[in-house]
């Protein structure tokens, strides 16, 4: 099967300072693949590739199995590749009808906007990933963190996102806010789009991951698969399990 996105040995640098060093990494439809990793394990400049924001040094980019060479945030999101960072990129002031309408073609009947049908879409795609909202009308500044984050990734797939990038959505909430995002997180595995989904909490990894990969000094530690890591080896692996031991062995 054809991955949705692949990076094959793929190296950055940002002058001197090495920030990956031969990575490889894949996500399928439907899958939820766990990005782990202390700071500065290379986790942003990983995801950064695969948004757009720059190309790889070396090693290859592929989307839906075809090279890409990727340029701008836009070139990717054309394609299908969202992401969601922590800082929102919505507006608080909107209502949440106004920032779905926003970044898409608006519903128009005789060249007018046609609020209603606008807002049933927004409501169906709402309740696909299992997120109640009953006022749409309400600004996006008055929800809670959580339904903000699961407000911003259920835009993302509106708006058509085949890959969503999820850069730390729960580091910032509480436990219970943090719940409606993974939970949110979990549907994207139905609705078939591929996630990466970048957290140092393990728990919150395991809560909804398939695989994981943890990053440690700008180099994958393995991936691996539900079953095969619990809190205890992937909290191990971030702090480079393995690696260190070597090095003083050597
Ligand atoms: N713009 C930059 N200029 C120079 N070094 C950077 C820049 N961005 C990141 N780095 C360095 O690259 C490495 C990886 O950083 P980053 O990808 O942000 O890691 P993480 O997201 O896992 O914390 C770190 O050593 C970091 O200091
Ligand atoms: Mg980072």
């Amino acid at each position: 099967m054809t991955p949705l996105a692949e990076l094959v040995a793929v190296e950055k640098r940002y002058g001197r300072v090495p920030a990956l060093r031969g990575v490889s990494f894949t996500v399928h439809r439907g899958e939820v693949h766990c990005l782990l990793g202390d700071n500065g394990a290379g986790k942003s400049t990983l995801i950064k590739i695969l948004a757009g924001v720059f190309p790889p040094d070396q090693g290859e980019y592929r989307f839906e199995g075809r090279a890409v060479y990727l340029r701008s945030p836009r070139e990717a999101l054309d394609l299908g590749i969202a992401t969601v960072y922590q800082d929102l990129a919505l507006l608080p002031l909107m209502s949440v009808l106004r920032n779905f309408i926003l970044g898409r073609e608006p519903v128009r009947r005789l060249g007018i906007l046609d609020l209603r049908e606008a807002e049933r879409q927004v409501r169906a795609s709402l309740e696909r990933l299992g997120i109640t909202l009953d006022d749409l009308h309400r600004p996006v500044g008055m929800l809670s963190g959580g339904q903000r984050q699961a407000v911003a990734i259920a835009r993302a797939v509106h708006l058509g996102a085949k890959l969503l990038i999820l850069d730390e959505p729960t580091s910032a909430l509480g436990v219970r806010q943090a719940a409606q995002v993974l939970q949110v997180i979990r549907r994207m595995k139905e609705v078939g789009v591929g996630v990466v989904f970048i957290t140092h909490n393990p728990l919150h990894a395991l809560a909804v991951g398939d695989r994981f990969t943890v990053l440690f000094q700008g180099k994958s530690l393995g991936t691996f698969s539900r079953g095969e890591v619990d809190e205890r080896r992937l909290t191990q692996l971030m702090a480079g399990a393995g690696v260190l031991e070597q090095e003083v062995e050597g």
